[in-house]
This record gives C-alpha cells, sequence and structure tokens, in this order.
C-alpha cells in the first residue's frame, strides 16, 4: 500500500468513498443532513481540495484518504470495507510526519470508534463543544503533540 497525493481525475472516486464512509460511521447525521451526491462533489472540490492537501492511501485502489491544513487535520476517511487493516494508523502516521508541530482534529462525540483510534495514538481532548449550525452535533476537539507521541 502506498500513501501518495490525490490526483484530480480521482475526485469523484474519493468522493464516493467519503460518502460511504460516513453513511456507515454516522447514518443519523447523514440522515438528517441529507446532502447530495453533487453537494459532496462541489464541497470536496471547492473545499477541501483547494484549502488542505490531500493525501490518499492505494492499495490496488484508493481505500482511504487525508486531507490537512497546517496541524489541523480536517478529515480522514476509510473505505468501510478496507477498516480495520491498519490503513486508518498509516493515514495517521502520514499526518503526523506532515505537521511535527502537532496535529488539531475534531470528531464527534458519538463517533466512539474514532475516539478510541485517536486516543490510542496519543491524542487528548482538548475541548467539548458544538459542531457549528446547520449541523449542530456535540463534537470534541483533540490535539496531538509529537513530544508525547
Ligand atoms: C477511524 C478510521 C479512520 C480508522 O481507520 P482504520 O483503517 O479502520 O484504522 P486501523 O485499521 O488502523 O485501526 C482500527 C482500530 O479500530 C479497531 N476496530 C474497532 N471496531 C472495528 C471494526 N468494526 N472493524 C475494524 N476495526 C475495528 C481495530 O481493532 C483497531 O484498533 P486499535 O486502535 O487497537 O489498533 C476508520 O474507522 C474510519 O474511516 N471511520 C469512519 C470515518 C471517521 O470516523 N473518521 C474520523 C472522523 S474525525
Amino acid at each position: 500500500m502506498e500513501i501518495r497525493p490525490l490526483r484530480d481525475d480521482e475526485i469523484e472516486e474519493v468522493v464516493r468513498l467519503w460518502r460511504r464512509s460516513r453513511d456507515a460511521s454516522q447514518p443519523w447525521l447523514e440522515a438528517r443532513a441529507g446532502h447530495t451526491a453533487d453537494e459532496d462533489l462541489r464541497f470536496f472540490r471547492a473545499t477541501i481540495a483547494r484549502e488542505n492537501d490531500v493525501w490518499v492511501a492505494d492499495d490496488r485502489g484508493v481505500v482511504g484518504f487525508l486531507a490537512i491544513a497546517g496541524q489541523r487535520l480536517g478529515w480522514l476517511y476509510v473505505d468501510p470495507s478496507a477498516q480495520g487493516r491498519g490503513i486508518g494508523s498509516r493515514l495517521l502516521d502520514k499526518a503526523k510526519a506532515l505537521s511535527p508541530a502537532g496535529l488539531t482534529l475534531y470528531t464527534h462525540q458519538r463517533n466512539e470508534r474514532a475516539r478510541a483510534f485517536y486516543e490510542r495514538r496519543g491524542f487528548r481532548a482538548v475541548r467539548f463543544g458544538m459542531s457549528p449550525p446547520p449541523e449542530n452535533e456535540p463534537d470534541i476537539l483533540y490535539r496531538f503533540d509529537s513530544q508525547q507521541g
């Protein structure tokens, strides 16, 4: 498996993976938000890809991705069919290497699997809050400091 930068011609495939992963990990939120596939694609192109560095995990096809801007790890998603094989760990190691000064990220309080995943990899919760409208979902700000990692 290789971790490498996203290519433009892969964006649609990655956006479909992102949706599958969100549907599997937070179905309650996806049902409430009701984003269409076109909205996902527009948001990915206009915001995620434009404002972040996007890296993919390629295992004879894209199986996960991360999007990072400075110390902020904004998105980390692995295809549900590829989870539990160490791909998320490899992507997170890449994010740590890209930002040696440390990382911050938000996750939803209900996403217990992601919380356990980050906490086992050196992240600590620094603030419990609420994501901005229209999402309005309880969230947690996590921080990783490489000196403690
Ligand atoms: C969180 C996430 C990125 C982890 O990716 P991954 O490729 O499964 O990660 P790994 O295989 O490296 O590690 C998975 C860990 O979860 C555990 N796990 C718990 N439930 C599991 C399940 N149903 N299937 C597979 N692994 C599971 C594994 O045992 C492993 O435990 P460890 O921390 O003791 O090593 C992935 O689950 C994901 O994409 N989730 C949905 C999106 C998400 O929540 N992203 C984070 C939002 S901030």
